[in-house]
C-alpha cells in the first residue's frame, strides 16, 4: 500500500483525500494531511472515513508519507516540493506557477533521488500532444485565456497599467507576450501557463494571449501549437467548482485522473 499525504485540505485537496477512501482504497491508505490553517486539516478530517489520516506539520507528513499531494499555494510549493523529492518521496504538485523559474533545480532533485514528480494537466487541454510535438520540433506555442474582466480586476498587470475593466462592453486584449511575464502580470492564470512552459519549449518561448471578455460566463483557454508534425488546436470552456470559482472542476478531476494513471498498470495516453 502506498502511503498518501495530501498537503493543503481546501478544494482539490478534500476531492482527493475523498478519492483516495473511495476509489483507490486497495492501492493506497491516505495517511495523514496537513494545512496551514490547522483547522481546515480538522473540519476534512472529521469529513473522511475511517481509518482516519493524521493532521501534521508538512514535515512531519513527508517523512511518513511515500506519494506527498500539494494542493496549497505557489507560496508553499517549492519548500515542500524540494524537502519531498530531497527526503525521496514521490510529489503531485497542483501549484505548478510556483516552481516556475525554479524547475532546472526541482527537476534535477527528482532525477537525483530517483523518484517521481507529476504535474498533472489541470484546468487546459492538449498537455498529451505537446509533449509528443516536443519529441521533434515545435514552432509555436499560443495560449489565449478568455475570462469575464472582474476575473483580472486585481491583476499586477491591470493595475500597472491603468487598465479600466469596468463598463466593458466589447472583448479587450488585455496582454500579449510570453508566458514568464503572464506568469508575473497575471499570476492568477499562473498554473495553466506554466504547466504548458513545462510541457514543452518553456516559459520564454511559450506565448500567451489575455481577453478581459464581458460576454463570458465561464473562463476559457484555446491551445495552438504548431510544429513539424502539422498544428494542433484545443479549446476548454471550465466551469468553476463550486467551493473555489478560482479552480476550475477540469483541475479537479485532472489531480484525481493523475493519481488514477500513477496506480493503474495501464496507462493511455501521451
Ligand atoms: N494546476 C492547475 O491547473 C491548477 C488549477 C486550479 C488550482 N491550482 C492550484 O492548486 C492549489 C490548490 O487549489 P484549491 O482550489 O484547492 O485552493 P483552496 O484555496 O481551496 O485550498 C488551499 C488550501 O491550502 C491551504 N494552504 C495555503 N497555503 C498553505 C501553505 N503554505 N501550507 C499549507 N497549506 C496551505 C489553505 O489554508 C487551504 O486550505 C492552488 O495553489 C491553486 O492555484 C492549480
Amino acid at each position: 500500500m502506498i502511503k498518501v499525504g495530501i498537503i493543503g485540505c481546501g478544494t482539490i485537496g478534500r476531492e482527493l483525500a475523498k478519492a483516495c477512501q473511495r476509489k483507490f482504497s486497495d492501492e493506497v491508505t491516505l495517511e495523514a494531511i496537513s494545512d496551514a490553517e490547522p483547522s481546515h486539516a480538522r473540519k476534512l478530517q472529521k469529513e473522511l472515513k475511517k481509518p482516519k489520516p493524521k493532521v501534521y506539520s508538512y514535515e512531519e507528513l513527508i517523512k511518513r508519507c511515500d506519494l506527498v499531494i500539494e494542493a496549497a499555494s505557489k507560496e508553499a510549493v517549492y519548500e515542500v516540493t524540494k524537502k519531498a523529492l530531497s527526503a525521496g518521496k514521490d510529489v503531485m504538485v497542483m501549484s505548478v506557477g510556483g516552481i516556475l523559474g525554479r524547475e532546472k533545480e526541482i527537476f534535477e532533485l527528482a532525477r537525483t533521488h530517483r523518484c517521481c514528480l507529476y504535474l498533472p494537466s489541470g484546468g487546459v487541454v492538449g498537455i498529451d500532444g505537446l509533449k509528443a510535438a516536443n519529441v521533434g520540433k515545435i514552432h509555436r506555442v499560443l495560449l489565449t485565456t478568455r475570462k469575464p474582466p472582474q476575473g483580472f480586476e486585481d491583476a499586477p498587470y491591470v493595475i500597472k497599467h491603468g487598465i479600466k475593466l469596468k463598463g466593458l462592453k466589447q472583448e479587450k486584449v488585455l496582454f500579449e507576450g510570453n508566458a514568464a511575464e503572464a506568469c508575473k502580470g497575471f499570476p492568477k492564470n499562473i498554473n495553466v501557463s506554466a504547466t504548458l512552459s513545462l510541457a514543452a519549449i518553456g516559459a520564454k518561448k511559450t506565448k500567451v494571449r489575455i481577453i478581459a471578455s464581458p460576454h463570458m460566463l465561464v473562463n476559457v483557454h484555446e491551445v495552438y501549437v504548431q510544429g513539424d508534425f502539422g498544428s494542433f488546436y484545443t479549446r476548454t470552456e471550465n466551469f468553476p467548482s463550486e467551493q473555489n470559482p478560482k479552480t476550475s472542476r477540469l483541475a479537479i478531476l485532472s489531480a484525481e485522473a493523475t493519481l488514477e494513471r500513477i496506480l493503474r498498470n495501464v496507462k493511455i495516453g501521451t
